[in-house]
């Protein structure tokens, strides 16, 4: 195949999204594919149709690939590509909206508000503290309505935090999302569709060394430990699977995702978000999850962008 790759572009991700593309091009090149490695710059379209790539595989995080306008544009050129449709991309990507949808196909998220910058600007954080105690309780995740990475994320335990919470999360995005926490185990599960239909693979458990998986514990090799499978019995990890398949499909994802969800004391799966293009490098889940699933990381990059062909 000549296979494109994506990697780089304006998003808060480019770095994470350059370390991405360099191994999946590795992948994709020990398996005899053509590979270029591209920014998806403004010559993107005159590039596509001068050299019609059979395919293309864009490891692009955040806006530049997750929110459905490259995707978009990759329709109109008429090239095949890896991963989520235009529109269940942007859904995926609109993490309050993404709740809401998978929510509805019957898995538990934590209960939330959405605050835009304007309104928490016009109530003050007194306002917004005294209503969010009534409602949510404390302690709370506050993050960007959209994003990645963690970054923007503040797990804010002590109201007098709140302020300089809100305001990080208004540096990556205009609306905040403001979660009450729920306690457990972080998991995150691969779903994967190489064409018999999603499959769970499985489950990471993230155990960060500083309690939190933040940028750093994401991004330092030995800054999170992980567990794979998740330290979980079969029944809950059954559980936890169904849950990421249900939100696979209920958000309207093809070919691949990474679905983070905590699971509580009780064994309950929580979701929290959908990633249609997860982390691929040497520290992400995705990799860790396909190897213990006993599978080669470049077939599954191939058996991809076949899938994105067919
Ligand atoms: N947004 C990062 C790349 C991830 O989900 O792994
Ligand atoms: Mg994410």
């Amino acid at each position: 195949l000549n296979v494109l790759v994506l990697a780089g572009g304006i998003s808060h991700e480019r770095d994470v999204s350059l370390r991405s593309g360099r191994r999946v091009a590795d992948g994709l090149h020990a398996h005899g594919h053509r590979v270029t490695l591209r920014e998806p710059d403004a010559d993107l379209l005159g590039f596509l149709k001068s050299n019609r790539p059979d395919v293309v595989w864009p490891a692009l995080h955040g806006a530049s690939g997750e929110n459905g306008a490259l995707r978009a544009l990759l329709e109109a050129a008429g090239v095949p590509y890896v991963g989520a449709e235009p529109q269940p991309a942007r859904v995926a990507w609109l993490k309050p909206i993404a709740k809401t949808v998978v929510a509805r196909a019957g898995v538990v998220t934590p209960q939330s508000v959405t605050l835009p910058r304007e309104t928490f600007r016009e109530l003050g954080a007194n306002t917004v503290l005294a209503t969010l105690r009534e409602f949510l309780g404390a302690p709370l995740v506050v993050k960007p309505s959209q994003g990645g990475s963690a970054q923007g994320v503040t797990i804010v335990a002590d109201p007098a935090e709140l302020p300089r919470a809100m305001v990080t999360a208004y540096t990556y995005a205009d609306v905040a999302l403001l979660e009450k926490k729920v306690e457990g185990t972080e998991i995150a599960i691969t779903v994967l569709d190489l064409g018999d239909g999603p499959q769970a693979l499985p489950a990471v458990e993230i155990a960060p060394n500083q309690g939190v998986y933040s940028f750093e514990a994401r991004y330092n090799a030995g800054e999170t430990h992980f567990f794979t499978p998740a330290r979980l019995t079969g029944e809950v990890a059954a559980r936890a699977a169904q849950a990421a398949v249900s939100a696979h499909e209920a958000l309207g994802l093809r070919h691949i995702s990474r679905v983070d969800l905590i699971v509580d004391a009780d064994g309950t799966p929580w979701f929290l978000e959908a990633n249609v293009l997860p982390g691929l490098t040497e520290t992400s889940l995705v990799p860790l999850a396909i190897q213990a699933a006993g599978f080669d990381l470049g077939a599954v990059y191939v058996g991809l962008a076949e899938q994105a062909i067919r």
